[in-house]
């Protein structure tokens, strides 16, 4: 128990009380300051001893001290997942790589506050701690979670979790300001963001996430350093344009699917200028019926966007878009360019409890890109044309085109 104490004790003690504590635990159990006294007795009372069992091997490894070090610094957002959150998790974990990675995922790299979270179905982007090569994003950025709160609700905001096929909101109770941290309560424990491939096991049925899978598709996305995914539902899959077997067809229209080097959540849609993996232009358009993105002459509704991916994000559209055209130079340009930007683009430093909603995008999707694209008729899923054989036909063609 030494060791929950003091993995804990940046968390359990006000400035006062942390200074005295560097030097020794013993201060830890006997703060003198009303105000330390008065906060370490309230975590106390709240009986986090879920996360204080489930962090106990943070001292004890050089990713969890690092966590711990980061905790103290700044300003931080603490989401807590309750006792029972805990008590829910299957197996114990002892990994200590995993806890530092969960416990990192579950602190905000800023104050959140419910009054500075964009209202449903808008979104927040919250910066977490972690960052890590398996959690890799262009510009070093850390993995985030993304928050929302109900209109009619100022007080309370949730964090939107994509899990096992459906979407989750998990409500964040509080806060409490503990020092340097403003702590929530969650009644689960986050998952860490997937990898593309656990996404299309959890987003589609069994045959067809294999399929998908069999395509070597989804090898490529993950090689990505940075990735906007545009996955059509099981759904819109199913009604999706029958390519035959036309491997460049397939390929190039997956392609137009595709932002590589960048990654677009809801939040830049309305500002960001981004192209495909076959070099055409993305166009966004939201109104009171939702947000729609246009690619070449072909518009498809999001159904539900920013959902985190270990190298980037996913959202879910409603039919398949349908665009076989391509320019590799202007693909290559836009992914040089948008791992350039990243680069240069610098977290937010202010602390986040204004509404800042975005620049309104009220304009309607353009049409002026004219094309063919009459030839494609939906008479199978995509799933079919894509298994077997093609697989590694479309790993080279897709590799060739936004693989460097
Ligand atoms: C902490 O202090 C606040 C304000 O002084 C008080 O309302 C609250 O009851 C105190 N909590 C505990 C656990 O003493
Ligand atoms: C914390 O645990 C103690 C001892 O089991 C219990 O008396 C107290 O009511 C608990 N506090 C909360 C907030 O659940
Ligand atoms: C941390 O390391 C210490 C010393 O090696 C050991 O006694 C303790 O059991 C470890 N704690 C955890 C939770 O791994
Ligand atoms: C933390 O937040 C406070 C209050 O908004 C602000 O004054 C302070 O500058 C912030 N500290 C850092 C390190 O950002
Ligand atoms: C997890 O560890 C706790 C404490 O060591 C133990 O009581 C519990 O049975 C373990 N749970 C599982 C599922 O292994
Ligand atoms: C521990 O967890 C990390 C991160 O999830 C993983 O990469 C690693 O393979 C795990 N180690 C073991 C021994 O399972
Ligand atoms: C937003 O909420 C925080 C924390 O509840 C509060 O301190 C702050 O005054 C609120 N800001 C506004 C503009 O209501
Ligand atoms: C937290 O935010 C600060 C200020 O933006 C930044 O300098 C720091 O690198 C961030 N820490 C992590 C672990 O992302
Ligand atoms: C806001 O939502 C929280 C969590 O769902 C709930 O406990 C609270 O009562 C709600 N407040 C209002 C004013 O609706
Ligand atoms: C996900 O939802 C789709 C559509 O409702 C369904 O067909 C599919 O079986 C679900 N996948 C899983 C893994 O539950
Ligand atoms: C695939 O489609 C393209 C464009 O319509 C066409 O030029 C090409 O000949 C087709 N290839 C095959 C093998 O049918
Ligand atoms: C969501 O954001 C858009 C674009 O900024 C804005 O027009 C709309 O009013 C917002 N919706 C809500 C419910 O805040």
């Amino acid at each position: 128990m030494l060791f929950l104490v003091i993995a804990l004790l940046p968390l359990l003690l006000s400035p006062t009380a942390l200074a005295q504590s560097s030097s020794s635990s013993v201060t830890a159990a006997a703060p003198s300051s009303s105000g330390a006294a008065n906060s370490t007795q309230e975590l106390d009372q709240a009986n986090y001893t879920g996360l204080l069992n489930f962090a106990a091997s943070l001292p004890n490894s050089t990713e969890g001290q690092a966590v711990l070090d980061e905790l103290v610094t700044g300003n931080k957002t603490l989401l807590v997942p309750s006792n029972e959150a805990f008590a829910n998790i299957s197996q114990n974990i002892t990994n200590v790589t995993l806890v530092a990675q969960t416990v990192a995922y579950h602190i905000l790299n800023n104050t959140y506050t419910a009054n500075g979270t964009r209202v449903a179905p808008n979104h927040t982007i919250a910066r977490t701690i972690l960052r890590d090569s398996e959690f890799s994003l262009p510009g070093n950025f850390s993995a985030p979670v993304v928050l929302t709160r109900n209109a009619s609700n100022a007080t309370n905001f949730e964090i939107v979790q994509f899990d096992a096929n459906t979407t989750t909101n998990v409500s964040a109770q509080g806060p409490t300001q503990i020092a340097n941290v403003l702590v929530y309560v969650i009644d689960q424990v986050l998952g860490l963001p997937v990898s593309i491939d656990q996404f299309a096991i959890e987003a589609y049925p069994p045959t067809l996430a294999g399929e998908i899978q069999d395509s070597g598709i989804l090898t490529a996305i993950a090689a990505s350093p940075g990735v906007t995914v545009f996955a059509p539902t099981s759904g819109a899959f199913d009604n999706g344009p029958d390519f035959g077997s036309n491997i460049t067809l397939i390929t190039e229209d997956f392609a137009n699917h595709i932002i590589n080097g960048s990654v677009a959540y809801s939040t830049s849609f309305a500002t960001g200028k981004y192209t495909s993996a076959g070099g055409q232009p993305f166009k966004f358009a939201s109104n009171s019926s939702g947000t729609y993105v246009t690619v070449g002459n072909s518009t498809a509704k999001i159904v539900q966007s920013d959902i985190i991916i270990s190298n980037g994000v996913v959202h879910l559209i409603d039919s398949v878009l349908v665009d076989t055209e391509s320019n590799p130079a202007a693909a290559a340009s836009a992914f040089s360019s948008g791992i350039a930007a990243a680069q240069t683009s610098t977290e937010p430093t202010s602390p986040v409890t204004a509404t800042t909603a975005p620049a309104a995008s009220g304009s309607a999707p353009s049409s002026t890109v004219s094309k063919s694209a009459g030839q494609r008729v939906a008479t199978a899923p995509w799933g079919v044309a894509m298994s077997g054989a093609l697989a590694g036909a479309v790993v080279l063609i897709w590799s060739a085109y936004y693989l460097k």
